[in-house]
């Protein structure tokens, strides 16, 4: 099958080839699926996407007049596809549901240390010669109370590793997980998870319902000074509130892989260009916030993982059987 593959970087044509092993054409373009790039898909069956293509309407029409039948996102989370629009227009959309939670959940506990320990400020005292130790006091993990929305494949990976490090650890989903409830997981209402956690991890897929999760009521509930982790999506959170509660003190740390307004800045290099974006400018400013460009998934045995299920998914789909395929319906 004829297959373009959008928001490719060096790295993804790397493990799509090595997982492919020429069964499919695949057209690799490191251009993002957009209203003027979608063209790129001319004479494709289907088209490969990331998390930051644009599956909209408008794209979602422009691909189906090119004949395209097939969406194979390389991601887990797709609160960025219109799916009505994908349904009407018959087009099959499969995604990879999971392929390493634990490269989320360690990078989660990445962020939590070297916030904590402040290993930013560390590293680059140690270079100039400083060991002064003034600002850098952290906080024990052990006994601390980490908050986790959402205990799916990620959030349950990341529980463990939190219960591991002798944290009580609180928690909210819609559909608690019984196992996790014998292994020591409290689950609360969101209401008791605000003022009870020192460390609140944000692991839920973004939908209409939890938009803005994170604001300006939901951070006056929480415990001054807390940690705030989100490493699910960017709508999650209001940035502006988040950064008047950073001011006041409210907000303690912020550690965040994941940003509303990232389509414009992530997975590129920037560097030679004025940011523009003031809102997260205004983040960059404080010592306390910690923030990497969407790489929590980013190991070498997710990316194998992504690859081999989105070329099953692909295969699936071309022999008609969409059983073997992990479709979103
Ligand atoms: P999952 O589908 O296994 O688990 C999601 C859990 O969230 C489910 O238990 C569900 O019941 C719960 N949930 C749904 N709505 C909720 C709400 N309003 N409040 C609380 N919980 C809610 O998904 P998985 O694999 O654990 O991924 C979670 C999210 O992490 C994805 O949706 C995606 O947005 C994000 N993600 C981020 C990555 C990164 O590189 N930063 C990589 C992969 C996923």
């Amino acid at each position: 099958m004829k297959v373009a593959v959008f928001s490719c970087k060096p790295y993804d044509k790397a493990f799509l080839d090595q997982a492919n092993q020429g069964r499919h054409e695949l057209i690799f373009h490191e251009a993002a699926l957009k209203p003027n790039s979608a063209l790129l898909a001319q004479d494709c069956t289907a088209v490969c996407c990331f998390v930051n293509d644009q599956l909209d309407a408008k794209v979602l029409k422009a691909l189906a007049e090119q004949g395209v039948k097939l969406v194979a996102l390389r991601c887990a989370g797709y609160n960025q596809v219109d799916l009505e629009t994908a349904r009407a227009l018959g087009i099959t959309l499969v995604r990879v549901p999971e392929y390493s939670p634990h490269a989320i959940a360690e990078h989660t506990l990445a962020l939590i240390l070297m916030l904590n320990r402040q290993l930013h400020r560390s590293h680059y005292r140690v270079r100039e010669n400083d060991y002064s130790l003034n600002g850098l006091l952290g906080f024990d993990l052990n006994g601390k109370t980490v908050g986790i929305i959402g205990t799916g494949k990620i959030g349950r990976t990341f529980a463990h590793i939190m219960l591991g490090l002798g944290c009580r650890v609180v928690a909210y989903d819609p559909f608690p997980d019984a196992a996790l409830r014998t292994e020591g997981v409290e689950y609360v209402a969101l209401e008791e998870l605000w003022p009870q956690s020192d460390i609140i991890s944000l692991h839920c897929p973004l939908t209409t319902d939890n938009y803005h999760l994170i604001n300006a009521d939901t951070l006056i509930q929480m415990k001054p000074g807390v940690m705030l982790i989100n490493t699910g999506r960017g709508g999650l959170i209001d940035t502006k509130a988040v950064i008047t509660g950073l001011k006041s003190s409210q907000v303690g740390y912020l550690g965040l892989d994941v940003y509303e307004e990232e389509g414009d800045l992530f997975f590129e290099d920037h560097s030679s260009q004025l940011l523009q974006d003031d809102v997260f400018a205004r983040l960059l400013t404080f010592p306390n916030v910690i923030i990497t460009g969407h790489q929590a998934f980013f190991t070498r045995e997710a990316l194998t993982a992504i690859a081999e299920t989105t070329l099953n998914n692909i295969d699936g789909f071309e022999r008609g059987d969409l059983t073997q395929v992990h479709q979103i319906e």
